[in-house]
């Protein structure tokens, strides 16, 4: 599925729409000529993005931390579209500091938004994504395929998205659905913004610069780019083979040391 209209007549919903790899993603797809449901706490935000697009898209509002109001965003894109045929977790919030720092409310709010609203997103759209054959693509992380000192809770949250992802993918195999989780590494969006404002010791540009000593490029290192990432959401999509698979696009700072 390469063609610009590849995805006419489909349903994608992605849900923190607002954001940087969310955005990116709903352009791709829009210019791809599919029906989006645009999700995400934000709905500013995604007025804005929806405005861009030509007003032709459907809006949820929605706080996925509340499995019902994943419920209605499921529904939502459903009363919008009629079908649902991918199921893109985009939202996501970034935390890090010494665990013996980290409170019960820094837990529950990283943990309920990127592991329990990745799922009850994914458990209320099985139905649907049963009857189209549809897909579910989950953006996890490299933190959730290696550990990440001083964000070890960050880590558990996407840890859990890439065995979440490889669980539903064998459950919902045999019956036509594909489940993916996508690992990006440092992404120049808002979340890696914020990381360099609020946890950089009042020094953003030193915060990067020791994200980029991790590198394998020595003074080639950049970070991803979020329309390198939504070009690889596509390409996963498009590919019948991949399922239960939790694919880095990280420069290779996950290939070993
Ligand atoms: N940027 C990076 O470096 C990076 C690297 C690896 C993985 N990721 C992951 O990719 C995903 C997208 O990140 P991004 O860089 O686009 O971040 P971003 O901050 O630009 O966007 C995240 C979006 O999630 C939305 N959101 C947060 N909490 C929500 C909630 N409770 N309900 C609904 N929406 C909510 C925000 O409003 C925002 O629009 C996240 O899961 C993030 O953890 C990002």
């Amino acid at each position: 599925m390469t063609g610009t209209d590849a995805w006419t007549g489909k349903t994608v919903l992605i849900v923190g729409a607002a954001g940087g790899i969310g955005s990116a993603t709903a352009r791709a797809y829009h210019e791809r000529r599919a029906s989006l449901a645009l999700a995400d706490r934000d709905l500013r935000k995604l007025q804005s993005l929806n405005r861009e697009l030509g007003n032709r898209h459907a809006l949820l509002e929605t706080d996925i931390r509340r499995p019902d109001a994943c419920k209605r965003m499921i529904e939502g894109a459903i009363a919008a579209h009629g079908r649902l045929d991918i199921l893109i977790n985009a939202a996501g919030v970034w935390v890090e500091g010494p665990s013996e720092t980290m409170t019960e409310e820094q837990w529950d709010r990283t943990l309920d938004i990127n592991l329990k609203g990745t799922f009850f997103a994914c458990r209320h759209a099985i139905p649907y994504l049963e009857r189209t054959g549809g897909q579910i693509v989950n953006i996890a992380s490299d933190a959730g395929l290696m550990g990440n000192a001083g964000a070890a809770v960050y880590c558990a949250s996407k840890g859990g998205v890439v065995l979440l992802t490889k669980a539903l993918a064998l459950e919902l195999a045999p019956r036509g659905v594909r489940v993916n989780a996508i690992c990006p590494c440092d992404v120049d969006t808002p979340m890696l913004a914020f990381q360099a404002t609020e946890f950089g010791g009042g020094d953003p540009e030193g915060y990067l610069a020791r994200l980029k000593a991790i590198y394998p490029q020595g003074p080639r290192t950049r970070f991803a780019t979020a329309d390198e990432i939504a070009a690889f959401i596509l390409a996963v999509a498009g590919l019948a083979p991949v399922t239960g698979a939790a694919l880095p696009i990280d420069f290779g700072t996950t290939a070993g040391r």
